[in-house]
């Protein structure tokens, strides 16, 4: 095997999943590739979100957060035989976005509990210094020394994130060991995620135009979507400057789920059971998860003449406007709540309506960024649209008719779930350098 000199690490690191890609000693033919060696636990989809070579973004804990979980080779160390989290264990998600929330970032994110005395930042370091581990032993397992002279980690971070932030994210990287004060030959730069997302299109050749062309990036991710306008002014080594403020909304796919969540809860509340019993815990829990499951990642949902099968005791029940049926476990029935025998129906404008909102909101950001070009006296022409929300048809489909309007050209690469990923270990490898 020829010497190995640099090894270059792209990390993005999303709020709800990561993905990693990495590079052997750069040059002309560098091949950036994508690992895929994870432990099951960190693969198997808690949220049900259908992941490729992507983890979720994850830490297990016992409940007072003494011991971490899932990445050992045994899945079951998470998940029962029947497929569900392990009685005892607490899954804390969601704490990349808690570092710096967006503005208009919902209370009930900014305080759900997180495990034991824990904290976001915390749980992020306990994530990052798994996922570093987990990353050279994989490096390793795939044939590459683990004497290499150099190793350079760059890590996705959101655009909208400031100095200060970036700094302090630093620190909690530093702490996770992604900076080596006895190694010299350890680096760590950021890139923004729509910078990342820029790179790897430049990467693929997938129809990024260079400057003088203005493209708008827009990124619509697990918990925020995010959008600005850049030209790219070189392709090797990647140059792209910023055109406009980056505009940031917390209207990812969580928030659909969140805003269905709102309208199920009004129904289940009706239920008359103990709010703090066990069948109100299930109800709220198996509608969550079936919505998850059944809707948002259905790709036929939004087909035409699509339709979900119904329950033919909901059938029985007669109900007009029946577009979707949970199923939440539980042998009650209550017509206030539109429940029979545990089966609660949900009309289609109930549940169009969260996708409704999250695509306004992120037409929102575009026309947002449509406008801070125009006071430049320019135009955007083209739209480069990334993130995983994106395979969801419903939003997709939504968001990409909006983009008709004011005639933006889309260029939509194929995402294989690491993406950003690759664009990040590319900007590197190709010598784009830590982006400002
Ligand atoms: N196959 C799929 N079908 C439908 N939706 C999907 C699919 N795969 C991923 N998603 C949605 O995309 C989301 C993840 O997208 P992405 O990886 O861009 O978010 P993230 O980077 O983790 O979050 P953020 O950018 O907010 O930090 C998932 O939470 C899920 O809702
Ligand atoms: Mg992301």
């Amino acid at each position: 095997m020829d010497e190995i000199n640099q090894v270059t690490i792209g990390i993005d690191l999303g709020s709800t999943s990561t993905s990693i890609a990495f590079d052997v000693n750069g040059g002309d033919e560098s091949e950036v590739q994508i690992l895929n060696n994870w432990p099951a636990a960190m693969k198997w989809s808690y949220d049900q979100v259908p992941r490729g070579p992507e983890i979720a973004t994850i830490v297990y804990y016992d409940p007072h957060a003494t011991r971490s979980f899932g990445w050992t080779k045994d899945r079951f160390e998470v998940v029962t035989e029947r497929d569900t989290l392990k009685p005892g264990l607490f899954a804390a998600t969601n704490f990349i976005s808690r570092l710096s929330p967006p503005g208009d970032y919902p209370d009930e994110w900014k305080s759900a509990l997180l495990p034991g005395t824990k904290t976001p930042e915390d749980v992020t370091l306990d994530y990052l210094r798994h996922l570093r581990l987990n990353i050279l032993q994989q490096i390793v397992d795939e044939g590459y020394s683990g004497e290499v002279a150099r190793l350079h980690f760059v890590i996705t971070v959101p655009a909208f994130w400031d100095t200060v932030t970036r700094n302090r994210f630093r620190q909690l990287a530093t702490t996770a060991g992604f900076v080596r004060a006895e190694s010299a030959g350890q680096t760590l730069s950021f890139i923004s995620g729509l910078e990342a997302a820029l790179s790897q299109s430049v990467y693929l050749h997938a129809g990024v135009p260079s400057s003088p062309d203005n493209i708008l990036v827009l990124d619509c991710g697990g918990h925020t979507v995010e959008a600005a306008v850049y030209t790219v002014e070189s392709s090797s080594p990647l140059m792209v400057e910023r055109r406009t403020p980056v505009s940031v909304a917390s209207c990812g796919s969580a928030e659909v789920t969140r805003l269905f969540m709102d309208i199920a809860k009004a129904k289940i509340d009706k239920v008359r059971v103990p709010s703090t019993g066990r069948a109100f815990r299930v109800m709220r829990v198996r509608a969550k998860r079936a919505f998850g499951r059944e809707v948002l990642f259905n790709d036929k949902f939004n087909a035409v003449g699509f339709h979900f099968d119904i329950p033919p005791e909901i059938h029985a029940d007669g109900k007009a406007d029946t577009f979707w049926v949970a199923d939440l476990g539980v042998e009650l029935s209550c017509p206030e709540a539109d429940m029979v025998e545990g089966y609660i129906s949900f009309s289609r404008e109930k549940i169009c309506a969260p996708f409704n909102t999250i695509v306004e909101r992120t037409m929102g950001l575009v026309r947002d960024q449509i406008g801070a070009v125009e006071v430049l006296g320019e135009q955007v022409n083209d739209c480069l649209l990334i993130g995983g929300f994106n395979k969801c048809p419903y939003y997709s489909g939504k968001v990409e008719a909006g983009m008709a309007a004011p005639g933006l050209r889309l260029v939509k690469p194929s995402d294989d779930g690491a993406n950003l990923a690759m664009g990040a270990a590319w900007a590197a490898v190709s010598g784009s350098g830590p982006s400002k």
